[in-house]
């Protein structure tokens, strides 16, 4: 037997994991302590951290941010923000403060249903499935009722569940196709555990049914999940003003030759799959910075996301750009669920400030935020990739990092940014600039 090949790494405690790093890697003894640095003092906000996942060394940080201005349907918020992309808080701001004095962003939901599946196959005439469907459904839905009806005196539950042929895709595979109404859950826990009960009175229901044959009476379920793609549950935002408004000290002409080119690039992005997927890219900057703050799942926001704009068959720009009559309205539409209560959102300290931030929002209004989100992250980009590229600004965060990590006075650092403006910067160049004041 392999002796490297580790059995019940889980079971290990944390010191013991460290030492198996140490070993096969031949890291310095001071690991444990340097690895420990990087946890809190506080034991029951470790205990927090370290049961989000398995076999834990440490914990990873994040700067958690703040993007103030963000108007919002007249609300005036802070929006809380982690990422490890350093222009993403400053690139929010920005749009944040542009559009609070152009009227803000406005943002509506246009659905909140999400959806799941029983994938299962079933060996008899279709005809005869489609049948016998609506008795399948009541004891379906009866049966977890122990399940739903929590939910449904929320104001949600399910809210619909249809049989879909599958067979030109496998023989004898069939669907329960099922829509869901989640609150201000993100309801993916919900979700399964109904699909799961969906299949089990499916299978008891073809078991137990005397008129069928014995061919007829086997039911085997594939699987029973959530969909992330949820086409349904869909939240649009948008801001506007005069054209002439668009860009602060500029002429008229000036701002109608920018909406120009914002509208050019748009329509590039709906065209070009490899500009559409860097376009989304950056909207996905601000969605998921504000997903991770408020322990909500980006890797679902995303999944789906990419999916929505995909949804004519060709991947394309999720925002979208119109003037007409001399206004300026650029907008996006997502498809994402999301959750304000249970999962991360209820148990990492700093998603519950980021929710108590955002003036603890509904499900419906934090899909609007992270609309937002996108859009603010999408209409800065542009911005800068249209009037000279996003390299000007990238540098001048680099330069003061660099300046940071140098511990360079506050005062020097002018003289700095004025000798770097027509130069590279990197860390040498500015270490050696430096060195050069004695
Ligand atoms: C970088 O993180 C995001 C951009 O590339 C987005 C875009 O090109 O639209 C600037």
């Amino acid at each position: 037997m392999d002796d490297s090949i580790i059995h019940g790494f889980s079971k290990y405690t944390r010191q013991q994991r460290i030492d198996a790093l140490i070993r096969k890697y031949g890291f310095e003894h001071n690991l444990a302590p340097w690895l420990r640095s990087f946890e809190t003092s506080d034991q029951t906000i470790s205990q927090i951290i370290d049961d989000l996942s398995e076999n834990p060394i440490s914990s990873f940080h994040l700067p958690f941010s703040l993007a103030p201005n963000f108007v919002v349907n007249d609300r005036n918020l802070f929006f809380p923000l982690v990422t490890e992309e350093s222009s993403v808080v400053a690139a929010l701001s920005s749009a944040a403060g542009f559009w609070a004095g152009r009227g803000g962003f406005h943002a509506e939901i246009l659905g909140t249903e999400k959806k799941g599946q029983v994938h299962f196959k079933w060996k008899g005439i279709r005809a005869k499935i489609q049948l016998m469907f609506p008795e399948i459904k009541r004891k379906i839905l009866s049966e977890s009722d122990f399940l739903s009806s929590k939910m449904t005196e929320r104001g949600g539950g399910i809210s619909f569940i249809e049989l879909k042929d599958m067979t030109h895709i496998l023989p004898d595979y069939f669907q329960l196709d099922a829509g869901f109404e989640t609150c201000d859950a993100m309801g993916a826990n919900f979700i399964n555990s109904c699909l799961e009960q969906f299949g089990k009175s499916l299978q008891q229901y073809f078991r137990s049914n005397e008129m069928l044959s014995d061919n007829e009476r086997d039911c085997e379920i594939i699987m029973a999940i959530l969909s992330n793609y949820t086409p349904n549950s869909r939240v649009r935002a948008w801001v506007q003003c005069p054209v002439v408004h668009l860009l602060d000290g500029k002429t008229s002409e000036e701002c109608r030759l920018f909406a120009e080119k914002l509208e050019q690039a748009i329509h590039i992005s709906q065209s070009d799959v490899s500009r559409a997927v860097t376009h989304n890219k950056g909207i996905f900057n601000g969605i998921d910075a504000l997903s991770l703050a408020t322990g909500n799942d980006f890797r679902a926001i995303e999944a789906c996301g990419h999916a929505y704009a995909a949804r004519s068959g060709q991947y394309k720009g999720l925002t979208d750009i119109q003037i007409q009559d001399g206004i300026f309205k650029f907008s996006i539409e997502l498809a994402l669920a999301v959750g304000v209560v249970g999962g991360v959102t209820s148990l990492h300290p700093l998603a519950k400030l980021a929710i108590q931030i955002l003036d603890q929002p509904s499900a419906q209004e934090l899909m609007m935020y992270l609309a937002v989100a996108g859009l603010a992250s999408n209409f800065v980009a542009l911005k800068a990739l249209v009037s000279g590229g996003i390299q000007e600004g990238h540098m001048k965060l680099h330069l003061s990092n660099i300046m940071n990590r140098l511990q360079i006075p506050e005062e020097k650092r002018f003289i700095i940014q004025q000798y770097f403006q027509d130069k590279t910067v990197s860390w040498s160049a500015v270490e050696e600039y430096w060195k050069s004041f004695g």
